[in-house]
């Protein structure tokens, strides 16, 4: 019980005590984070415009259009609708519009989207989890809109919309919330949508789009001086002066520049760097911080990944990790992965064989998420062939697999070709060919 040895036990007492007497990096980490609102929000002038002008007769009573917004993650369209939304409320209007805010990936179907509508304007949990029929909920609803909201307005958020639209009654309520209109007599009702999946209109019923579609907003990607704008606002509310070396701003900037311009990773760097120097106790950020905090990420990134894979693609991973293990120098190919394959998926009761075919589509989905690199290369009389190697850390992916109950225990295997030290000779010829 190596564990019960004193002189190895983490002093969780000192630990709060040198960190409360520490240096203090930050002045308001919440700043840092993506539920923060900041008072304004550079290089997003026209966007809110164009939210604000859309959305001002809603003061007056009148309907607003339905619109949707678009751009890549990061982009900032739910840090803006939000900031449009608390303006409106904050106008001294006779008329106080209502906002509804949905995450679909949250409040994941479609009754429990109708639920949640129900239940924040009734401010009490009156519609059950699960249980009534839509068309019931659909008549309360409306009654709920015409007494409570009167002759306002209410304008229902829809975030992340396109996972509504790919589940199963996503068109159906969608179109009704469109229609939510023409049944009431008093309130009215207007629908933003919110996507980062640009092609999802394709999905869309031909009703909904002509409602809803029409009108769209397009958040265009950051790039390296806008993310710094971004950055050097928040920094200065999220850390203590003189806390950020010059080179540090920019250096986030310009990794989440080469992610698609994503606020989100900027800030989270920024905001990691900070830990980072936190942890050890340190009064300087610095660019090794962030390049050490972007590794971090990445690294973490790339765990969800795996455990994220099915089963047969991280045997897939697995056979590789094998070969690349007990033999590094080995240059391997598609064949050794199906041989290898084969012998661990035995190993796990109830996996199936897959064909050659099959493993090589699982190579290529990892060659796509930039896990492995899987190169054709031209072997003489063997024709050409794909080589497969590594693109991350041995390390890395054998953390991510030990993670998994079901590869953990086949970690140690050693394939059988490798087994007698009876290395293809093939092998040999193709080490000298690449
Ligand atoms: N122009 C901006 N000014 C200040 N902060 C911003 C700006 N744009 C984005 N941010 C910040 O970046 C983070 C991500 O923004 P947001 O959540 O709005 O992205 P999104 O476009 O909704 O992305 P996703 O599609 O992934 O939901 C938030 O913390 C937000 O406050
Ligand atoms: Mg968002």
């Amino acid at each position: 019980m190596k564990n019960h040895n004193n002189n190895h036990q983490f002093n969780i007492d000192k630990f709060y005590k040198s960190y409360l007497n520490g240096p203090r990096i930050f002045k308001n980490r919440d700043a840092l984070d993506s539920w923060y609102i900041p008072k304004e929000l550079p290089h997003r002038d026209s966007q809110i415009k164009n939210i604000a002008e859309k959305t001002a007769c809603a003061l007056l009573g009148d309907t607003p259009p339905s619109f949707l917004c678009y751009g890549m993650t990061g982009t900032g369209k739910t840090a803006t609708i939000r900031y449009v939304s608390q303006k409106l409320a904050q106008q001294t209007s006779e008329i106080k519009p209502w906002w509804i805010y949905i995450n679909c990936n949250v409040v994941s179907t479609p009754y429990r989207i109708l639920a949640h509508i129900y239940n924040t304007i009734s401010r009490q949990e009156k519609i059950p989890p699960t249980g009534l029929p839509k068309d019931i909920i659909f008549k309360n609803l409306l009654g709920l809109l015409d007494s409570k909201i009167g002759n306002s307005i209410c304008f229902l958020v829809l975030d992340e919309i396109d996972i509504l639209v790919n589940k199963k009654g996503g068109n159906e309520i969608l179109y009704d919330l469109t229609r939510l209109n023409e049944n009431l007599d008093k309130c009215k009702t207007c629908l933003i949508g919110i996507s980062n999946k640009l092609k999802f209109r394709e999905n869309l019923d031909p009703r909904i789009i002509s409602s809803l579609g029409e009108e769209h907003i397009v958040f265009p990607s950051y790039d390296a001086s806008e993310l710094r704008d971004i950055l050097n606002d928040r920094a200065k509310i999220a850390f203590n002066e003189g806390v950020l070396k010059e080179e540090v701003i920019p250096l986030c900037a310009a990794f989440a520049a080469k992610e698609n311009g994503d606020a989100r990773k900027a800030l989270q760097l920024l905001r990691k760097a900070g830990e980072l120097v936190e942890r050890v106790q340190n009064k300087i950020v610095t660019s090794k911080h962030v390049e050490k905090a972007q590794e971090e990420l990445e690294n973490d990134h790339i765990m969800e990944y795996i455990k994220g894979i099915p089963l047969q693609s991280k045997l897939v991973l697995a056979s590789i990790y094998l070969i690349s293990k007990f033999s590094p120098e080995h240059v391997i190919i598609s064949g050794d992965i199906y041989d290898v394959h084969s012998e661990i998926r035995g190993l796990i009761p109830g996996i199936r064989q897959l064909t050659k075919r099959r493993i090589s589509d699982y190579i290529n989905e990892l060659a796509l998420a930039g896990i492995i690199s899987a190169d054709v290369k031209s072997m003489g009389h063997y024709g050409r062939t794909k080589i497969i190697k590594f693109d991350i850390s041995m390390e890395l992916i054998e953390k991510a697999l030990l993670d998994s109950d079901k590869t953990k225990g086949i970690m140690n295997h050693k394939p059988v070709f490798l087994q007698a030290n009876k290395v293809k000779l093939k092998n040999n010829i193709f080490k000298k060919l690449i």
